[in-house]
């Protein structure tokens, strides 16, 4: 095979002769080859969709490398006649002493940016595709020291290497993980190497909270209760946050009625988490509220068996909160930032809330619990009213909350509720950065409607019928808030990926997280949070 590699390197016109030779020595030392370390290290470089068939249109960084292995990539690269295509990958073997592969990536055209009707900036998008294909491509090579060229984008290709080389396999045998990686940003020949390590560091961190978030939903739900989910959180974030978990009876004396009605049919105690970060002093932090139901069997109205271990990720929400923390706290934002997250198990039993049962949320509505499998809203309606006391600035709450956001938006984009049209812009904004799309969805009077009109209580869980299901679980949500910037986020259809994000491997998506992130950054640039 080596001696293949060597023939086509001859076959390569303007090679310099004295490289060959080197390079042959190099590969004939197969001792060497498969002890040394170094042999381990790969690169990764970006080129651009050119039609061209005679020259390669490679990013600054690519090109560098090029130019000190003599023109040998480009060469290589051009004696087959098909142009790189966005998305696809090359390896080459032996170009360089350094590196036992280098691999090119191409990253689309050059010069892409927002996409109106995808509402995303392509450019970005493609960077974390195709760098996170080479990582991946690279990492079944055996190659565990990965470089990656920036590709004129130091964040997006830091995130898109980071978020490609998660794999939750702590549960396997060591023999069936994943390798472990490591990799770094290829900053030698840039002009400006500590901003480029500092973008290369906001990318990872950005990928990490991400990370956190899939890694609790993916968690099966025996091994992640309420208690066990809130030990996490303290342990991930107690050094930037203060952390508290409070329990059951802290619920009871709070008149959480509507939380704990859901909570009742489990053997799994409660938890409500509150956490806060102080990265400036202020006295109206940006409030974050999540969902966190560890397993949703549906209660008394339980689902279907198929696809039930799929409840585990019910908690989406209050990971997509933990990660946001995660990474708001290391990249030290400047905001002020509580979290509120009701934790519980949805479980049927002699002691679990039953069909028509009516139950009194915090603010002394009472609710008549139609289908005990709409617990969601349930916990959040107590959870909201809560974070109302502390003079949030904005409250955004996210939510694994109905099927029929799945059907009407799938993964396509996480759909957000909300009465203001500022907030809405700023985290359109940000989701546009991030690739993790959302999208708008009304909350009118009609929906409304369906919720308050009860035959024994002052709102119903189910809004009577089907029809418009995630439009009447923000209806019902909006009857627990008063704030004047309040942004509900389902995020149910978005909650998996099956091959979607390209970027994202099988499995718990933690969508939306960056973008939540993002949005988080922005606000931290208004004065007063
Ligand atoms: N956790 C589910 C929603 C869900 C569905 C999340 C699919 C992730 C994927 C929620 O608690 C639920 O069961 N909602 C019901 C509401 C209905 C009974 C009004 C639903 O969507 O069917
Ligand atoms: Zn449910
Ligand atoms: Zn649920």
């Amino acid at each position: 095979m080596a001696a293949s590699i060597v023939k086509r390197v001859n076959r390569v016109k303007k090679l310099n002769v004295s490289h060959i030779s080197a390079r042959y020595k190099f590969l004939t030392g197969s001792r060497h080859f498969s002890t040394s370390k170094q042999w381990n290290k790969a690169l990764v470089l970006g080129v651009y969709e050119n039609e061209s068939t005679d020259s390669i249109d490679f990013t600054g960084t690519a090109r560098k490398f090029d130019e000190k292995a003599d023109g040998q990539i480009s060469q290589l690269l051009l004696t087959v006649k098909k142009p790189l295509k966005c998305g696809k990958t090359r390896t080459l073997h032996a170009v360089d002493p350094e590196f036992s592969s280098v691999l090119v990536t191409c990253i689309g055209k050059r010069g892409e940016g927002y996409d109106e009707l995808e509402t995303v900036d392509k450019g970005r998008e493609s960077i974390r595709a195709a760098v996170a294909k080479a990582v991946l491509q690279l990492r079944e090579l055996g190659e565990n020291e990965i470089e990656v060229d920036s590709c004129g984008d130091t964040e997006a290709s830091a995130e898109g290497c980071h978020l490609a080389l998660f794999s939750y396999d702590d549960l396997k045998a060591e023999k069936s993980r994943k390798p472990a990686v490591r990799i770094s940003c290829a900053t030698r020949y840039s002009q400006d190497k500590n901003s480029m390590e500092k973008e290369w560091r906001k990318g990872a961190i950005l990928a990490e909270g991400q990370n956190l978030s899939r890694r609790l939903m993916e968690m099966p739900a025996n091994l992640l209760t309420p208690t066990k989910f809130a030990e996490i959180v303290k342990e991930q974030l107690a050094d930037k946050c203060e952390v508290l978990v409070r329990d059951k009876d802290w619920a009871e004396s709070m008149k959480m009625g509507s939380f704990l009605s859901v909570a009742r049919g489990s053997v799994e105690p409660p938890v409500f988490l509150e956490i806060e970060y102080k990265g400036r002093q202020s006295d109206s932090p940006l409030a974050l509220v999540g969902k966190g139901v560890t397993f949703d069997t549906g209660g008394i109205s339980i689902k279907p068996s198929q696809g039930m271990d799929a409840m585990r990720g019910d908690m989406g929400g209050a990971a997509c909160v933990a990660g946001s923390l995660l990474s708001v706290s290391k990249l030290q934002l400047p905001v002020h930032v509580k979290a509120f997250i009701p934790l519980c198990e949805n479980m049927p039993s002699g002691s679990a809330t039953k069909p028509g049962d009516v139950v009194t949320a915090m603010n002394g509505k009472t609710i008549q619990v139609d289908n005990t499998d709409a617990e969601g809203r349930l916990i959040l309606a107590d959870a909201l009213c809560y974070s109302e006391q502390f003079n949030p600035s904005l409250i955004l709450d996210m939510a694994t909350l109905t099927g029929a956001i799945d059907v009407a938006l799938g993964a396509g984009a996480a759909g957000v509720f909300t009465n203001s049209e500022n907030m809405w812009n700023k985290l359109q904004k940000a989701s546009v950065r991030s690739g993790d799309r959302v999208w708008r969805m009304p909350l009118f009077n009609h929906y409304t409607k369906k919720i308050t009109e009860c035959q024994l209580a002052d709102l119903n869980n189910i809004g009577g019928s089907r029809s418009g299901g995630a439009c009447t679980a923000a209806a019902f949500l909006k009857e627990f808030v008063n704030n004047k910037n309040w942004l509900h986020l389902d995020i149910a259809g978005v909650m998996s990926n099956s091959g979607d994000v390209a970027y994202l491997g099988k499995g718990m998506s933690g969508r939306p997280t960056r973008t939540v992130i993002e949005f988080i950054n922005l606000m931290s640039k208004e004065t007063n949070n």
